[in-house]
């Protein structure tokens, strides 16, 4: 019997849950690709923002989202701080899809149907391409329903406003107050698990794992023994 683990894993949950740091980690371990599809919408609507489409014009944003030309690619040779770089036409915007420009409008982008097939597509594309771990909202879901590994990362709202503003502190960042983060994370949880088109749920066959009490390095250990338990049960 080998033992090997899932092509694909899918890891699915809230804003700010962890998700990003514990998809990256694991997919470093394993030696797999990592794509972060919340980068995807954002580059999306800095893209709206950019070019002066207004956020709530649907047709007009899903046409901008057809025309752009998103990558994703390795951090190396950059900065320290981030995780991958993104690129809109050709351009670095790896910081600035953090913007919070960005922040308040990226749920109502992502809310367009025509904007989710286009980025579903590609995320599919890359899917089919095996050895990856891919995080968002709807992996489990719709983007990878087959995923021989389905993870839901949670933790409470405050835990993860709490992370959120020690990782902009981190980063020389202080433009916002906690209080502020959490009002944004609960807004957004609202959009994102209340609108029609994929809300966030998590699949019926994933794993729920709450976080509120886990560093990265004790989730870490946990899903990789998942991810080999997946395997020996379905040989
Ligand atoms: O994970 P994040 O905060 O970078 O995600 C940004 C936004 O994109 C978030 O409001 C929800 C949306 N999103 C989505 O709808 N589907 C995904 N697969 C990933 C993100």
């Amino acid at each position: 019997m080998t033992l090997e683990q899932p092509l694909t894993i899918a890891i699915d949950g809230p804003a700010a849950s962890g998700k990003s740091t514990i998809g990256l980690l694991l997919a470093e371990r394993i030696g797999y690709i990592f794509l972060d599809t919340g980068s995807m919408y954002r580059t999306a609507t800095l893209a709206a923002l950019r070019s002066g489409v207004p956020i709530h014009d649907e047709n007009a944003v899903v046409t901008l989202s057809e025309q752009i030309h998103i990558d994703i690619g390795s951090a190396t040779g950059y900065d320290d701080e981030r995780m991958y770089t993104v690129w809109l036409d050709g351009d670095d915007v790896t910081w600035d899809i953090r913007l919070p420009a960005v922040e308040q409008n990226v749920s109502q982008v992502s809310s367009y149907w025509g904007v989710r097939e286009q980025m579903v597509r590609l995320q599919r594309e890359m899917g089919q391409r095996g050895r990856i771990v891919m995080v968002g909202r709807d992996i489990g879901t719709v983007v990878l329903p087959d995923a021989p590994l389905k993870l839901y990362i949670t933790a409470s709202a405050e835990e993860r406003a709490r992370r959120r503003w020690l990782e902009k502190q981190e980063r020389g960042d202080d433009r916002s107050t906690y209080d502020a983060i959490l009002a944004d994370i609960k807004r957004r949880d609202a959009i994102d698990s209340g609108r029609e088109h994929s809300p966030l749920r998590p699949a019926d066959d994933a794993i729920i794992i709450d976080t509120t009490e886990k560093s990265p390095e004790q989730l870490l250990q946990q899903i990789l023994s998942l991810a080999a338990f997946q395997t020996v049960s379905a040989e």
